[in-house]
């Protein structure tokens, strides 16, 4: 077995300046973690990578590069850090990869800023990816690449490398194929040509694997015969793997002194107070205007609940230099401060919010105190929250409140699951986490607990790179034929 190389926009860490003094922290997300839990796991020792890489966006200058390699010395991964031009990375970040595709795939068309200089520098930044692997790879190394800000990677670097082995993974979802065509021309056959310059393509649903197969055939004019496709005489699957979490580490999470601590001095706090609970990074795909006045229809429907709830909204600092985010946060908060001056009283405010990183201990103690989780986003591709919100139930209490439109609704179907923008429907069903008998909670969480810890994120990422295999073993055969 050869290397594995990790290649994202983001490097697995971030780096935060304290006067002179530099710290590494472990990025947030997902994907870190998922990478992470894989590479402890007996799956990966067993499979036996000879070296570990991963590949991204430097977030700090170049000439502390040295003093960032000293800090990473015996970690699990190799860091193989790309420096971008600063103007270039903006245009390719907030530009192309945030105000294109991530609106884009997500259904908002009209938040859609194309630019032609925005594509160049997508493409640029693409480009400079493959020009700083090119001479590093191996022809036995497995590449794994990841998400909507590298779909040129592809490609880019199997024109220069025929033979190598490439997986390809979309965090987020593909859209229909009457969106994805309202891109421009040349841009949607290039990103969708770059995509197939894999040999595993991963989604999260099935839904986003046809719609991108749907695009492969209308735009491209080539056909699929299942999940398989055959193109420039090369086969390339595109399957589902939906993503998971670490469902040992969010199960026993509360059985840690200081997140146990934590956990009681929340519940002491809210005594007699029923806690309904949300963590988001702060976009508009999450729902988060949709929800708080589903929440504040629901304080007037139910009266009776005033004084005997509280809803801890936590928001998670992100993108804060795109328009459409800033603009939000202010509508968010405004929302708020009314529905709050609207009913508080002396001894009770219905709205907790803060905006901030939550670290681990708090939120797991979080998720367990909460007796509702309200996860509501207008779309997202999987939707993790949902995910560590169940696994976290030790006590095999609480109730999701899930958006139809998450991905993680087509595994979670226990859960209350909502249209996001009805916010009759949310506040009823508001209404009924919270009286829900303690044997359906329980019921309902321990079907959704089984199926988590059947398939979590170390068989996630086990799963895909055995496909991978599976797919080069299978090019193999036809060549041999
Ligand atoms: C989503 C995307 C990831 C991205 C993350 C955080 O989960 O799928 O690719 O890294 O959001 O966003 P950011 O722009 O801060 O990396």
């Amino acid at each position: 077995m050869g290397r594995l190389i990790i290649i994202s926009n983001r490097l697995p860490f971030s780096i935060d300046h304290e006067g002179d003094q530099l710290t590494l922290r472990q990025s947030s997300g997902g994907l870190v973690s998922a990478i992470k839990s894989y590479i402890e796991s007996d799956s990966s020792k067993n499979r036996g990578f000879t070296e570990k890489l991963w590949a991204g966006v430097a977030d700090f200058p170049q000439n502390e590069w040295t003093v960032v390699a000293e800090k990473l010395s015996g970690r699990d991964f190799q860091i193989i850090p790309l420096f971008v031009n600063k103007l270039v990375y903006k245009d390719y970040y907030n530009g192309f990869s945030n105000s294109v595709l991530w609106p884009l795939f997500h259904y908002f068309p009209n938040l859609v800023e194309y630019q032609a200089h925005y594509y160049d520098a997508y493409v640029k930044v693409n480009r400079a990816f493959a020009d700083k692997l090119i001479p590093v790879l191996q022809p036995d190394d497995t590449i794994w690449i990841h998400d909507y800000q590298l779909m040129l990677l592809p490609e880019m670097l199997r024109t220069e490398r025929p033979d190598i082995t490439v997986g390809f993974f979309l965090h987020i979802p593909f859209p229909s194929y009457e969106l994805f065509r309202t891109l421009p021309t040349e841009c949607k056959s290039s990103l969708l040509k770059g995509v197939l310059g894999s040999d595993l393509i991963g989604f999260h649903t099935h839904d986003y694997a046809q719609h991108f197969l749907q695009s492969v055939k209308m735009i491209l004019g080539v056909d699929s015969n299942f999940h398989n496709i055959q193109y420039q005489d090369r086969l390339i699957k595109a399957d589902l793997f939906p993503i998971s979490i670490d469902y040992k580490k969010f199960n026993k999470a509360c059985d840690d002194p200081e997140t146990k601590a934590y956990y009681r001095e929340i519940k002491n706090n809210f005594e007699g107070r029923k806690i309904i609970f949300s963590v988001d990074r702060l976009d508009y795909t999450k729902g988060l205007m949709d929800r708080l006045n589903a929440f504040d229809h629901f304080l007037e429907q139910y009266p009776e609940w005033r004084e005997k709830v509280v809803f801890i909204l936590n928001i998670v600092p992100s993108r804060d230099d795109i328009q459409a985010y800033t603009e939000r946060k202010q509508q968010i908060e405004q929302k708020i401060g009314t529905i709050n001056g609207k009913i508080s009283t002396i001894t009770w405010q219905p709205i907790i919010y803060r905006y901030t990183h939550l670290p681990f201990t708090e939120l797991a103690a979080l998720y367990k105190a909460a007796d509702a989780a309200l996860i509501t986003p207008l779309r997202d591709g999987m939707n993790l929250v949902a995910k560590e919100y169940v696994a976290s139930s030790s006590g095999k209490r609480g109730v999701l409140i899930l958006s139809e439109l998450a991905g993680a609704a087509n595994e979670l179907n226990e859960a209350l699951l909502v249209n996001p923008t009805d916010i009759i429907e949310v506040s009823k069903a508001i209404h009924r986490a919270l009286t829900m008998p303690q044997e359906e909670q329980q019921h309902r969480i321990t079907l959704m607990q089984q199926r988590l810890s059947d398939y979590d994120v170390i068989k996630w990422v086990s799963d895909f790179l055995d496909q991978l295999s599976n797919v080069k073993a299978e090019q193999q055969k036809q060549q041999v034929k």
